[in-house]
């Protein structure tokens, strides 16, 4: 099974950067199945249901989420009703919405996991624990199982890559915004990638425009965020899977930019 992931869309520039370049991803890597993180997809903070469906419609099967999940009270009216997005699993108990889902598209079956991290990030369960949980249920219908580590901290992501290994086919992380360059396939067969980087305004700070986050870095004065308006890059990772161990046979970084991009 071949899937692609699209690391953090934010804001408008990463939504027309996921819907334009889409159709040629699937062309060049002709993934059975495509899952984005959408948390920053609304204006760099949540997501709402007309984004979620536009996300669908051109081409995305899966939606994870993130620290911002709850960012745009939109998704309250839809995330119990909508079982292709899933917020962080390891949110306490009595949560709106899922924190695993099985995309199913054709033939093929994916597990999918959304964790987040604990360190510098608001308090929440322990990440390995709901992922040993939800990976032993999720294996009982698919051994192809995706992980999207949504953390800060690059070692805890680094440790959940190497206590899954064997038991996912992907770990990665999202968050941070930087594409790390460290894909490989771990000793007993899980893909890995510490940040898929992001989906969004290039020339910003992490997506939000340099003027405002230079401000409060040098003045530590508040001011409010706004996604960046610049060209877009598009970052992510493919995934080659064999169906019948849940092992990755191949791992890929996919980066692009608008000014090197050129459709061919
Ligand atoms: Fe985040």
């Amino acid at each position: 099974m071949k899937v692609v992931f699209i690391g953090d869309i934010v804001g408008n520039v990463g939504r027309n950067a996921v819907k334009r370049l889409l159709p040629w991803i699937k062309d060049k890597y002709n993934p059975h199945i495509v899952i984005a993180n959408g948390e920053n997809s609304a204006g760099g903070r949540g997501i709402n249901a007309q984004i979620t469906r536009e996300l669908f419609e051109w081409g995305v099967h899966g939606i994870t989420m993130g620290n911002h999940t709850w960012d745009n009270r939109d998704i309250f009216e839809f995330i119990d009703d909508e079982p292709r997005l899933i917020r962080p699993s390891n949110l306490p108990p009595g949560t709106p919405g899922n924190g695993s889902m099985i995309v199913k598209v054709g033939g093929k079956e994916l597990g999918v996991v959304n964790l987040i991290g604990r360190t510098f990030l608001p308090p929440s369960d322990c990440p390995f624990r709901k992922a040993d949980e939800e990976i032993e249920e999720l294996r009982r219908r698919t051994k192809c199982i995706l992980v999207d580590f949504h953390a800060e901290a690059t070692s805890e992501k680094i440790a959940m890559g190497w206590y899954l290994d064997g038991r996912a086919s992907l770990v990665v992380g999202t968050h941070t915004h930087v594409q790390t360059n460290d894909a490989r396939i771990l000793p007993e067969g899980t893909a890995y990638l510490t940040d898929a980087g992001m989906t969004g305004p290039r020339d910003g700070v992490l997506g939000m425009e340099k003027e405002t986050v230079l401000s409060r870095f040098i003045t530590g004065m508040p001011g409010r965020f706004t996604v960046a308006e610049s060209k877009w890059t598009l970052n992510g990772v493919f995934v080659d899977i064999d169906d019948a161990t849940g092992k990755a046979t191949k791992v890929q970084l996919i980066s692009l930019d608008e000014d090197t991009w050129i459709a061919v």
